[in-house]
């Protein structure tokens, strides 16, 4: 498995080994394109990939979710088999059903391929100016357990319990993929965010297997801190920071606030990756229903995470030459979407980004 090598590190010459990329073998990809703005911003993804020439064929899976004959509801048995064989998929997003006896369809995934990590760069756009410039870091959720595991019951009137659940073999295998990560990519420190001052056993447990897998790859080095230290020198100064590793809840919450530091959920890039070798990448902002249909979407997020899906296929000249044409784009400041201060559409953003991979 590839952790997407040297992510956003090297942005080598577009033209450069192109002739390698042409003989390569057309793979395919499962495409969830989502609700609302999802299928704007995934055609907008598939026009730049045809214009880049990518050999990826896209397979469309509807993940509307089907009742079974326990009557429960879950994703339907072609998107399963596609994202099974495959084992590569694209995500756009996806509107969480309000009302009883709905589960939300991006937990019903993370569940169903036992997606494990979530995988969060945040990297400053140049061009793009945000109160803080030089951002480049990395935030590893612990994507299956913690407070998210679902496990809440009410002991009597007015007293509820939830559970935080933390395993030595979920801690392990997220901590574990950190450093590996951190190899892949050229990133010297992986810092390990947690409350085992306050929650003894359970962060207690999640930081000892840090420890552990730190003591097995010794050229990383291994940092730990309190989820209030970090959150206070994140927003004081954020390029302390390199791969943070964290259970659940505090990299829900803080991989936000990262994508905050570097303009937004609108141009974070995200990638889960599956205990059975199945890595599926999405965009981490919602339906946006309110500019669903208008044109409006800025397909950045979708777009990133789809070039660190192609660093995961080994795809780096395809992932090189998109990552480029999007952050000129960005850039030249010609043609940005409303979210980041223009007035283009989606599809004129999308024609600039084509233009730029075919230049
Ligand atoms: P949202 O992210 O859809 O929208 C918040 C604001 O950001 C809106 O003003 C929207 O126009 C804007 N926005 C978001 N993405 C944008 C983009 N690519 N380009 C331009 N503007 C963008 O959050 P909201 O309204 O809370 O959620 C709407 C629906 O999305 C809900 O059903 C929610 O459950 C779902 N959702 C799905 C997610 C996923 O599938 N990963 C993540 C978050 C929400």
């Amino acid at each position: 498995m590839s952790l997407f090598g040297l992510f956003r590190k090297s942005l080598v010459p577009a033209a450069q080994n192109l002739s390698r990329c042409y003989s390569q073998q057309i793979q395919k990809v499962t495409l969830i394109p989502g609700d609302g703005i999802g299928p704007e911003i995934s055609s907008s993804v598939q026009q730049i990939f045809s214009a880049a020439e990518v050999p990826v064929e896209w397979e469309s899976v509807d993940v509307t979710p089907v009742r079974g004959r326990d009557g429960q509801t879950r994703i339907p048995d072609a998107a399963v088999e596609s994202m099974n064989l495959n084992k590569i998929g694209l995500k756009g997003p996806l509107a969480t059903p309000i009302g009883k006896g709905h589960m939300s369809l991006n937990l019903a995934l993370r569940k169903e391929f036992d997606l494990y990590a979530n995988v969060r760069p945040c990297k400053s756009l140049e061009g793009y100016k945000t109160v803080y410039d030089d951002v480049d870091l990395v935030t590893i959720r612990e994507n299956t357990e913690g407070e998210y595991s679902g496990i809440e019951h009410e002991i009597v009137d007015g007293v509820v319990q939830s559970i935080k659940l933390i395993t030595r073999d979920a801690s392990m295998r997220v901590a574990e993929f950190a450093f590996d990560f951190a190899r892949a990519n050229n990133r010297p420190t992986v810092t390990a965010v947690h409350k085992a001052n306050i929650m003894r056993m359970s962060d207690g447990l999640f930081l000892r297997c840090c420890r552990e897998v730190a003591e097995q790859h010794k050229d990383i080095k291994f940092r730990e801190m309190y989820l209030d230290t970090v959150c206070l020198n994140m927003v004081q100064d954020p390029t302390q920071f390199d791969v943070l590793v964290m259970p659940n809840l505090y990299g829900d919450i803080l991989s936000d606030l990262c994508a905050g530091l570097v303009g937004g959920l609108g141009v974070t890039p995200s990638g889960n990756i599956g205990a059975g070798g199945v890595a599926i990448f999405e965009s981490v902002h919602g339906t946006a229903p309110d500019i669903a249909g208008e044109d409006k979407a800025n397909p950045t997020a979708l777009l990133l995470s789809a070039v660190m899906m192609l660093r995961h296929m080994e795809l780096h000249d395809h992932a090189n030459r998109i990552e480029n044409a999007v952050l000129t784009v960005i850039g030249e400041r010609k043609h940005l979407t409303g979210d980041l201060g223009g007035e283009s559409k989606c599809s004129e953003f999308t024609a600039a980004i084509c233009e730029k991979v075919q230049s």
